[in-house]
């Protein structure tokens, strides 16, 4: 399976952005996030005509948490994506990024008094409600600033999508939203159109995370535009934006076959318009926030081969120099990836191993990898790790974070850099009554 710019040059090395990955592990060491610049772009593009071309008032912003740097939020807001965020830290990435502020949606469960002030002082284009309590707090802060807050207003409609538990987000039993089914959502709606300084431009829903079939995305359009006519029939109240948040799969693996991007917005937006003629409701501006589906195949993680172990009639493992800390998905999801021999690529896959991280744990990335004979010093390029792997990423056994290089017409740049040994020790403190001297010599004692 071949990405984006993916390509094997004349060396048998995989190549991508045309830059050779087996130099880039060596100019910029490993593990290495790299990212091919011109298929996020190629998709920020494609996602944008998918949906223009059926859906002039559609808008596609950007799911920052998938992989939140500032080199990302400016490539997809000068293709003219938004941006969503859901901390405080993701706002205040994008805005460091110099991204617009109206053009930022601000979600996230359970926010801060901090994160609200932060929204509110920033005047970001639109604050999604999660909860009632959230209505009082963002309706303080906006009269202390003497603001008027567009906000959207999260529902659970109660659609459950076929994927990993962990990431089903639009159920009924959710910690998400309001729910579709007691009531709690109009009684929401009454309560933000009556707060003085919030404007209720409209409703917004997840339903969760790589969702490789259209019926939930249309089940799920379908109720809110239902639930909009009923808000305008028994409220008055017309819903201006429609989100519909993200959840479109990708391709980890051969197999998988997501639907494409013409099909997903023809499903939707087809969806839409026909729900509202069929409720004499005007149509909304239609906002879809895709995350995984922008960026994780434009993502690779490179590794170098370690310690190569055959168990004969078990197994053999392939240690690579990272690991859960660089990716916990598979850890964490049992989420499965493809990988290439970066320097031997164009060689049969005739093998079966296992790669393993080298955490103190089991530390499984794939399980029964078919690759080419493999040895130490090997560069292996796991495919499709753009979405929800930097992002996760963690220090477990104080690794150092990798960098991440941009690739792009075979120039390389480094739009994160690795963390150092001395990063990892900057917040650590020492109280004072534990720097006295420390016994020196002798053995660890028992
Ligand atoms: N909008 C909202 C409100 C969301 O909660 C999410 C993801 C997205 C958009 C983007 O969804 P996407 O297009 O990426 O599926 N860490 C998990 C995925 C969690 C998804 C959470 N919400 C993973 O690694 O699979």
């Amino acid at each position: 399976m071949l990405l984006g710019t993916q390509r094997i040059n004349g060396n048998g090395a995989l190549e991508i952005g045309g830059c050779d990955t087996v130099e880039l592990s060596r100019r910029f060491g490993t593990p290495l996030y790299v990212l091919d610049e011109e298929c996020l772009r190629d998709t920020c593009r494609a996602y944008r005509r998918a949906f223009k071309t059926r859906y002039p008032t559609s808008h596609i912003s950007f799911s920052s948490k998938v992989f939140t740097t500032m080199a990302i939020c400016r490539i997809v807001a000068e293709e003219g994506l938004g941006v969503d965020v859901s901390s405080g830290g993701e706002l205040y990435t994008a805005l460091q990024a110099g991204i617009d502020p109206q053009t930022i949606v601000m979600h996230g469960t359970n926010k801060s008094p901090q994160e609200i002030e932060m929204a509110v002082e920033n005047k970001v284009g639109r604050i999604g409600i999660d909860c009632l309590e959230e209505i009082e707090a963002l309706q303080r802060v906006a009269a202390a600033h003497g603001a008027m807050c567009d906000v959207l207003m999260r529902v659970a409609p109660g659609v459950q999508a076929d994927t990993h538990t962990h990431i089903q987000t639009g159920k009924v039993d959710t910690k998400f939203g309001f729910p579709l089914v007691d009531g709690a959502a109009k009684e929401a709606v009454a309560r933000i159109t009556g707060a003085p300084n919030l404007t209720l431009r409209g409703i917004n829903c997840h339903i969760g995370s790589q969702i490789l079939e259209l019926p939930p995305f249309v089940e799920a359009a379908e109720m809110m535009v239902a639930f909009a006519a009923e808000l305008q029939a028994e409220l008055g109240y017309t819903v201006e934006d429609l989100d519909l948040g993200g959840g479109l799969g990708v391709r980890y693996l051969p197999s998988d076959q997501p639907p494409s991007l013409d099909d997903y917005a023809e499903a939707i937006t087809s969806t839409v318009k026909a729900a509202c003629a069929q409720r004499n409701l005007p149509l909304p501006r239609l906002i879809l926030e895709p995350g995984r589906s922008l960026v994780g195949e434009a993502g690779t993680t490179l590794y170098t081969v370690g310690v190569v172990k055959e168990i004969p009639g078990v197994r053999t493992y392939v240690s690579v120099d990272g690991g859960m800390s660089d990716n916990p998905r598979p850890a964490l999801y049992g989420a499965r990836y493809d990988a290439i021999v970066a320097n031997k690529a164009r060689e049969p896959r005739d093998g079966t191993v296992t790669v393993s991280g080298k955490h103190c744990e089991t530390d499984t990335l794939i399980a029964d990898l078919r690759v080419p004979p493999i040895a130490p010093g090997d560069i292996l390029a796991i495919q499709t790790t753009g979405a929800y792997t930097y992002s996760m990423a963690s220090n477990y056994n104080r690794l150092p974070r990798p960098a991440v290089v941009l690739v792009s017409g075979g120039q390389a740049e480094v739009i994160v850099e690795r963390e150092s040994l001395e990063d990892l020790v900057s917040s650590d403190r020492v109280p004072s009554r534990l720097q006295r001297n420390l016994p020196t010599g002798g053995a660890p004692q028992a």
